[in-house]
């Protein structure tokens, strides 16, 4: 299974390579900080083994972005305004937050705080993107020197919109590297998206939805509207009246971008309505895994025929409260399962001997290791593709943002358990596990199932993302690719000027029909009373 196909997409991919004879390509990337800046580094340093010179828009108070990297050149805008999305401090402290509400009874008001505490980090982090983006615009000599260097195109993620307001101001070619935009999930921007089936950000339904269930996805759509037309479009329009066109908006820009090469794979995400610019490249992270660092690799190995579980809540999530850890913990020792756990807080007390905590682990090469059963995670897309490619099934600990959605998708694919943080006992979460461990039952069966279905396409989705970024580059964009259909007024989209004006013309036959029809029937009437009476 693991190198499933691997030689065919190869030779394939180097066929295309071959035929397309690449152009180094200037390629300007303003990118989102964080967890995002994770994968597109994966892409950077793919588009620089394919000899494209790469400049970087990093901000002074980045956590992230390196300044000096071998695989790209970087430009620092001094700026006061740090995201706190980025401060793993700011994080700890919301995600605490977070979880006291979520703990809270009374859930008509703990939804509503939950929500406003999410709009209030939205709204700081948007504000320091347009900020920045502003500080930007206004020095005239960075933006001559932006344009002095002719870049081919943008490659920007548009989850905040400082890169694709930057990208319009110098009219470049743009390539989103995108799963959400400023307000929510990519695809509703472009592709017609039924709220009948098709989940928002939030909601936590599937694509089979009960009549309560679409009211929920509803109300989470109004939220997307909400943030979009009160939140990120007040934001920049700023800088974008006073650079590009006062009567543009951030939401129309994202909409007009050339290429989106969406963090999406059908194996995971429900299916839906797509457009001819949207190129999948789900899963472009993974790879192969290599051998473990030998330590590593002789506590992995002395677990026997039980195998390990692996448990990590990614990069922005080191830790969870004490409590919730010895719950955890607990639950790992009754296991025959050796576990391997990336825990940065205290060290829990209720720890067995069969757990290794550790600061770092690596993920990939740990999830792809034949002992390796189980995978404990929050719910992030890396490391739930990875799981994905190497056919771990998962038991998802969501905690914030787009993690519970996440779960939802591989709960319909019958290959993980999800449970809720914060009413975690022992005795279910031990449970859980045994279920996922158990080859009786259907998660492992299904997940390596899965696992084929991911695999098993003509090109890697990598190579499928830099084959069509490069093809913006040769063409100069993708207009081609694109409907114009964004710049329609809402009425105009629904046709609800077509719609209205029939309405109108068979209302205006059936009115004069009637009449008609009156008037005769009057003529008839008195005819005949006339008849009578003579
Ligand atoms: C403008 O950009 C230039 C070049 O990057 C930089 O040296 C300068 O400090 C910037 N000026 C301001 C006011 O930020
Ligand atoms: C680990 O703990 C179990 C149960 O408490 C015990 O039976 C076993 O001997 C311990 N193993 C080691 C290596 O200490």
């Amino acid at each position: 299974m693991r190198q499933f196909g691997g030689p065919i997409s190869s030779l394939l991919y180097l066929l295309l390579a071959l035929s397309t004879r690449n152009q180094a390509g200037r390629i300007l990337v303003y990118p989102v900080d964080g967890s995002h800046w994770l994968n597109m580094d994966i892409l950077l340093r793919e588009l620089h083994e394919r000899g494209h010179a790469l400049t970087v828009i990093r901000s002074s108070t980045s956590w992230y972005v390196p300044e000096h990297a071998v695989h790209y050149s970087s430009i620092t805008v001094t700026t006061s305004h740090a995201s706190n999305l980025e401060d793993r401090e700011y994080m700890a402290a919301f995600l605490k937050r977070n979880i006291e509400i979520q703990r809270g009874e009374g859930s008509m008001l703990s939804f509503i705080a939950l929500q406003k505490e999410i709009l209030n980090l939205l709204t700081e982090a948007h504000k320091a993107s347009a900020e920045m983006v502003g500080d930007i615009l206004e020095n005239r000599t960075l933006v001559q020197s932006l344009r002095d260097a002719r870049y081919d195109i943008i490659l920007t993620d548009p989850g905040f919109a400082g890169g694709v307001v930057l990208g319009h101001y110098l009219k470049l070619p743009m390539v989103l590297n995108v799963r959400w935009i400023t307000n929510g999930e990519g695809h509703f921007a472009i592709a017609p998206s039924p709220l009948s089936y098709i989940p928002t950000i939030g909601s936590q339904v599937s694509d089979q939805m009960t009549f309560v269930n679409k009211l929920k996805n509803v109300l989470h759509f109004g939220i997307g509207l909400y943030i979009d037309h009160f939140i990120t479009r007040p934001l920049y329009q700023g800088a974008v009246s006073k650079f590009i066109d006062r009567n543009a908006n951030v939401y129309t820009l994202i909409q007009g971008a050339d290429l989106w090469l969406m963090r999406v794979d059908f194996a995971f995400e429900f299916p839906r309505p797509t457009m001819p610019n949207v190129v999948y490249m789900g899963g472009f992270q993974c790879k192969p895994s290599k051998p473990l660092p030998a330590d590593l690799e002789q506590f992995v190995e002395s677990s026997g025929e039980y195998g390990v579980v692996v448990m990590s809540l990614g990069t922005l999530l080191g830790s969870l409260p004490p409590e919730i850890s010895d719950v955890i913990a607990s639950a790992f020792a009754r296991l025959p399962q050796k576990v391997v756990w990336r825990n940065l807080g205290k060290r829990p007390s209720t720890l067995g001997n069969n757990t290794l905590i550790v600061d770092w682990l690596p993920q990939n090469d740990l999830l792809g290791h034949p002992k390796t059963k189980v995978f404990v995670t929050h719910g992030g897309t890396n490391g739930i593709y990875e799981a994905i490619y190497h056919g771990v099934p998962m038991l998802g600990l969501p905690l914030i943002f787009d993690q519970f959605d996440n779960m939802v998708r591989l709960n319909a694919r019958g290959v993980a358990r999800s449970m809720t943080v914060t009413a975690l006992d022992v005795d279910t979460l031990t449970q859980a596990l045994r279920d996922l461990l158990d080859e009786k039952k259907p998660y492992r069966q299904n997940m390596r199932k899965l696992s084929h279905l991911h695999r098993d396409q003509p090109l890697q989705p990598l190579d499928r993302a830099i084959f069509w970024l490069e093809f913006v580059i040769r063409h100069k964009g993708a207009a081609h690719l694109r409907t114009e259909s964004y710049k329609m007024p809402w009425y105009a989209y629904h046709n609800v000027d077509v719609m209205a004006t029939f309405l109108g013309f068979v209302g205006a036959i059936i009115l004069l029909f009637t009449i008609t029809l009156r008037a005769l029937c009057k003529a008839m009437c008195q005819k005949r009373q006339k008849a009578k009476l003579q």
